[in-house]
């Protein structure tokens, strides 16, 4: 309906769009992706409510049917199904905004106001909603900002306050939603270092699950703020109504699952308000980060490829675009290097066939040497022993030896041994009257405070201005948030709750700033592995460290589950040391995402550097595919003896299928085909071993062709087991 309509309760201008429908004088505002649908519905009091998430109807014009099905609209219905809960008035289920007003009362309510549509292009839209508190000046506006092609929706909010003398914000979320379904299956992720991203899936029960981190920095070491939410029953990767969700926030999160006395679901996504009361004076606004899902009623496959398109067209810095293949020294010196043993280094990397040599820790500090991860933290000058030369040198060896040169930092940092924490007790944060607590020996700086977001950015721009050949930076973060405190708070009257969030807010002030005078430069986000790795960090990143742990049967089941929420482009993974699978296991499970080395070269024996050289040359042939295409989990290993997975081309003229052994009972293996996806059924395909191991044969009859159609439907049989426990199969056009 696109004609002009007034509503009686409503004193407030309407900004229609054709979007805005009305069913018995309510607002009925649909939010529209290329499938799916949230419909959000006014009643009579301008409260504005969730009527319906999930596949879209042809028809706009029936949404205003959905509310007449329901037998649940009294008056509890019309609290749990808030588009956005305020506390402290007739609403009195878990909030989504909770404030205390300049004086001291703590009410709310938010009435609609208006809405808009406004169109990016002709994929991507922004719905804006206009709420108001009655009585007091407070504005909430609500954003949808939906990717048509992708599925995807991004949403966040933005709070005013217009009242006499500032407000105090105490729960702020990003995002609330509500399901109606038979059931919920909630998977998220628990870990440690080393151990990151075990799955665990729970059939939610009445009441509150919350997921939160109270880490602060590294807020995501023990859990992400990623999950996936099957309705009525368990998805697969191929059927069932699966949802993805994940905040876009580099802190603490939190994630209220409420199912409620209707069993129906509420979700409030956002920033965690643990410890973290946060002021808005007048007239300003707060902004929440984005809360970004997407919806698939085919399974969690589909999903997961929808959030991966979205994340390299829109999200990653430079998503759809190249990433280098590197050689790191961390594993191969750990902090025991000097100019002569990198130099040997950078041509061992050039002989590997990598772009680029990564300097790892340890290169810094004179005082208090970086020897070992008990010193030095924070003072980034050359250590003159090792490099008496400078970096200046290294790059220039680098370049001379034909390889690209890149460095480790971990600039929000310091290690109480330093000049620097001598220098600048305040700049750390800690309580003054307690005892330190460390974290690998170490404390976070204090980036509420401006002086020292500068100082984290002129580490970088001393880098980067010495030496304009640095190729690559590993930003690294390894300690959480103890003692939250932070000195220049204190000192500039400020709140000590704004510390988690300011602290958050000033590493993207200096990201952003770093980008840009840097654009491009590729980044990795490291944090000790992946503990901090989410969609906002990678507006700045390229890629990020799944984990320290890279025993290639633990990165099979890791990196399986990180796939579902970020692309393989964006996967670090290195051959090291680490598990007990051959050097063919080790190489095959990092080509799956970003391939690099952390071994010593020179140990490799003829025929290991004959293999891992073709492997480069490989995976430069096959990288294509793996960081641009589609992926297909085909097999899961946590259900199977092993897991395969393949990645094709948007075309589906070549694709690139992986399979490793992670059991070994009872002569485990692919004894039948089991069905490949992503082809297409009416082209004819030819099959080729990739990656083999000098003088070893395939098994696998390369001669035969075989139509998409008989590999999607009998399937096909890579032919693993423990005599080759990882097979690489490209998949590709026969004509
Ligand atoms: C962290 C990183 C490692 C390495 C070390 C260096 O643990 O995850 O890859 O860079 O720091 O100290």
């Amino acid at each position: 309906m696109k004609s002009a309509f007034r509503i009686s309760f409503l004193l407030a201008v309407l900004i229609f769009s054709n979007d805005f429908l009305f069913a018995q004088n309510a607002v009925i505002i649909p939010i529209e992706t290329k499938d799916n649908a949230l419909i959000l519905q006014a009643d009579k009091e301008g409260h504005l409510g969730i009527t319906y998430f999930g596949k879209k109807l042809g028809s706009q014009s029936e949404y205003q049917l959905i509310a007449s099905q329901s037998r649940q609209r009294d008056g509890n219905a019309g609290i749990y199904n808030s588009a956005y809960t305020p506390a402290g008035s007739w609403n009195v289920s878990e909030p989504a905004l909770q404030i205390t007003h300049h004086d001291g009362n703590k009410s709310l309510d938010l009435i609609y106001v208006s809405h808009k549509t406004a169109k990016e292009n002709d994929h991507v839209s922004l719905t804006s909603i206009v709420l108001k508190d009655p009585v007091y000046a407070v504005e909430v506006t609500l954003n949808y900002k939906t990717y048509f092609k992708e599925n995807v929706t991004e949403q966040w909010s933005v709070i005013k306050s217009a009242e006499k003398a500032g407000i105090m914000l105490e729960k702020y979320a990003s995002a609330n939603l509500y399901f109606i379904a038979k059931d919920y299956f909630l998977t998220h992720y628990n870990g440690t270092w080393a151990k990151e991203m075990n799955p665990e899936q729970e059939q939610l029960t009445a009441g509150i699950r919350v997921l939160d981190s109270k880490l602060g920095t590294r807020a995501n070491l023990f859990q992400p703020p990623s999950f996936m939410l099957s309705f009525d029953k368990p998805a697969t990767e191929t059927e069932g109504k699966v949802l993805l969700g994940t905040l876009a926030w580099s802190g603490n999160f939190r994630m209220d699952f409420e199912v409620d006395s209707y069993h129906n679901l509420r979700l409030i996504a956002g920033i965690n308000n643990y410890a973290s009361e946060y002021p808005l004076a007048s007239n300003q606004e707060f902004k929440t980060p984005s809360f970004i899902y997407t919806f698939s009623e085919n399974g969690k496959g589909e999903a997961s490829r929808n959030l991966h398109n979205w994340a390299r067209k829109y999200r990653i810095l430079d998503g759809e675009g190249s990433r280098l293949t590197l050689l790191n020294n961390w594993e191969a010196t750990y902090f025991d290097f000097n100019e002569e043993k990198l130099s040997g280094l950078f041509k061992d990397g050039k002989k590997l066939g990598v772009d680029l040599f990564l300097l790892d820790d340890g290169w810094f500090a004179n005082k208090y040497p970086r020897n070992n991860d008990r010193a030095g933290l924070g003072d980034w000058k050359e250590n003159v022993k090792k490099l008496p030369n400078g970096i200046g040198y290294l790059v220039k060896e680098a370049k001379a030896a034909g390889i690209k040169f890149g460095i480790w930092v971990e600039p929000e940092m310091v290690n109480p041994k330093s000049e620097l924490y001598e220098k600048h007790p305040d700049w750390v944060i800690k309580q003054p009257q307690r005892p330190e607590h460390y974290m690998r020996n170490q404390l976070p700086l204090d980036l509420s405070n401006p002086e020292v977001q500068n100082f984290v950015y002129g580490i970088l721009d001393k880098l980067f201005t010495e030496n304009p050949e640095i190729a690559y930076i590993k930003w690294d973060c390894n300690a959480i948030t103890f003692n939250a405190y932070s000195a220049y708070l204190e000192k500039s009257k400020q709140k000590q709750s704004q510390l988690y969030l300011d602290y958050v807010k000033g590493l993207y002030k200096v990201l952003e700033k770093l980008r840009a005078k840097y654009p491009k430069v590729p980044m990795m986000l490291c944090s000790g592995g992946g503990g901090r790795v989410d969609y906002e960090a990678l507006k700045y990143f390229t890629e990020f460290w799944p984990s320290d742990n890279t025993d290639p049967l633990e990165r099979i089941f890791m990196q399986w589950e990180y796939s579902y929420f970020y692309p393989a482009i964006t996967h670090s993974a290195h051959v090291t040391d680490w598990g007990k699978q051959p050097l063919k296991f080790r190489t095959d499970v990092a080509m799956m995402g970003k391939l690099g080395y952390d071994i010593v070269v020179s140990h490799l024996n003829e025929k290991d550097l004959q293999f891992s050289q073709q492997a480069v040359a490989t995976y430069d042939a096959i990288k294509d595919v793996v960081w641009h295409g589609d992926l297909y989990r085909l097999v899961d290993p946590k259900e199977n003896d092993f897991a395969s997975l393949l990645f094709s081309t948007k075309n589906k003229d070549r694709a690139i299928l992986f399979s490793y052994m992670t059991g070994n009972r009872n002569g485990a293996g692919s004894d039948t085909p089991f069905r490949l996806q992503g082809l297409d059924p009416a082209k004819k395909y030819k099959v080729k071993e990739l990656n083999l191991y000098p003088e070893t044969k395939t098994s696998i009859k390369e001669d035969q062709v075989y139509s998409g159609e008989f590999l999607m439907t009998v399937g096909f049989n890579p032919a693993v087991s423990a005599r080759r426990a990882s097979v690489i199969v490209e998949i590709s056009d026969a004509h």
